[in-house]
């Protein structure tokens, strides 16, 4: 697996990543063991990027936990990157989670993450969503301050826009920037991926897969179960649904005349959009985490290129996330 660095502070990873939040959350059941299995396959074909989140545990410290245990033999050979900025103890509303990154929160957070993963440093911390109650300043000079005393190592932030991006910069180097990203949703095009490539930010597309819309395995919303988030996702709807999957098969031929899968044509789409970029595919399976993997190795031609444009220029028909949590720049 090629490796990438990410910002200028000397991080680096293989250049695909593996996303753990449907282990325990969004997409239906996960088994733990399923998990593990998963991570160690990861780390045997050379990832060496994983994230999770205090989030995905759902207050537990479960999908921390199972990284944890995946890890514990091999944490020196590894980055684990993980998420603080909601207050899990509240209850659950319509609009998600409360925000909550004041200083003292994110230091009771890191330290909970630490002891549910087992290891006395995060590798990179995130501020999972920015929070607009408490200047992002406070919250960079706090991981600064976890930085300097050795439980973390690198500074992250998700779902910030160029103004936060700037501004939490100056007050401590940002390595990374994690925002959807795919073949599906090209919003971070316009204005956030010039902003980090000027500050020299690394950047890491999560659900690079389309929430797994872009492997072809999909079927109608009304045909998930409840807990899992793709029988609401508007992409899913009815009309939505068509659209999207009309452009999935026109990607699924393209993919074929290369002898490659549509699931690693849209991986390849995203490595091929700068060599600052690691996707984070998420998957609870040995077997499918080999397959995305592969994905490292294809190189796409401007042709290649130029035809996924044509088939999607604009992304996906349908939003990411319904009105009230759609995260705002
Ligand atoms: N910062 C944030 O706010 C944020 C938000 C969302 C996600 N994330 C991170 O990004 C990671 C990845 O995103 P994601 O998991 O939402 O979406 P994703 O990677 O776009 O897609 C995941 C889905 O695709 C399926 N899949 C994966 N590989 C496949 C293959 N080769 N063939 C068929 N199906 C395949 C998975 O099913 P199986 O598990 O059954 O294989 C899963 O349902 C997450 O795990 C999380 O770490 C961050």
């Amino acid at each position: 697996m090629p490796v990438r660095a990410l910002g200028g502070q000397g991080l680096t990873v293989g250049a695909i990543g593996l996303g753990t939040m449907g282990m325990t959350m969004a997409y239906g059941a996960g088994d733990e063991a399923g998990g593990i299995a998963t991570i160690r396959r990861a780390y045997e074909l050379g990832v060496t990027l994983f994230d999770t989140a205090e989030l995905y545990g759902l207050g537990t410290g479960s999908n921390e936990q199972l990284v944890g245990r995946a890890l514990r033999d091999i944490r020196g050979d590894v980055v684990i990157a993980t998420k603080f900025g909601f207050d899990m103890s509240a209850p659950q509303n319509a609009d998600g989670y409360a925000l909550n990154s004041r200083p003292e929160h994110i230091r009771e957070v890191t330290e909970n993450s630490l002891r549910h993963l087992g290891t006395d440093y995060v590798d990179v911390l995130y501020q999972h969503r920015v929070d607009p109650d408490v200047p992002i300043e406070d919250v960079a000079g706090t991981i600064g301050e976890l930085i300097a005393e050795g439980k973390v190592r690198y500074l992250g932030l998700s779902e910030a826009g160029p103004e936060v991006i700037r501004r939490a910069h100056a007050v401590h180097p940002v390595s990374v920037l994690q925002t959807e990203y795919s073949v599906f949703e090209r919003a971070v095009e316009a204005d956030v991926l010039p902003v980090v490539r000027e500050l020299g930010i690394g950047f890491v597309p999560y659900s690079p897969l389309g929430r797994g819309f872009l492997t072809g395995a999909v079927k109608p919303a009304a045909e998930y179960p409840a807990d899992d988030m793709r029988s609401w996702d508007d992409r899913w709807q009815p009309g939505n649904y068509e659209r999207n999957l009309t452009a999935i098969r026109e990607l699924t031929a393209l993919a074929a005349t290369k002898g490659i899968s549509v699931t690693q044509l849209a991986l390849a789409w995203l490595l091929a959009q700068g060599d600052d970029v690691v996707p984070i595919p998420g998957t609870r399976s040995p077997q499918r985490l080999a397959e995305n993997v592969a994905a490292a190795d294809v190189t796409l031609t401007p042709q290649d290129l130029a035809r996924v444009q044509e088939i999607l220029p604009k992304g996906a028909a349908g939003s990411r996330y319904p009105e009230a949590i759609m995260p705002s720049w």
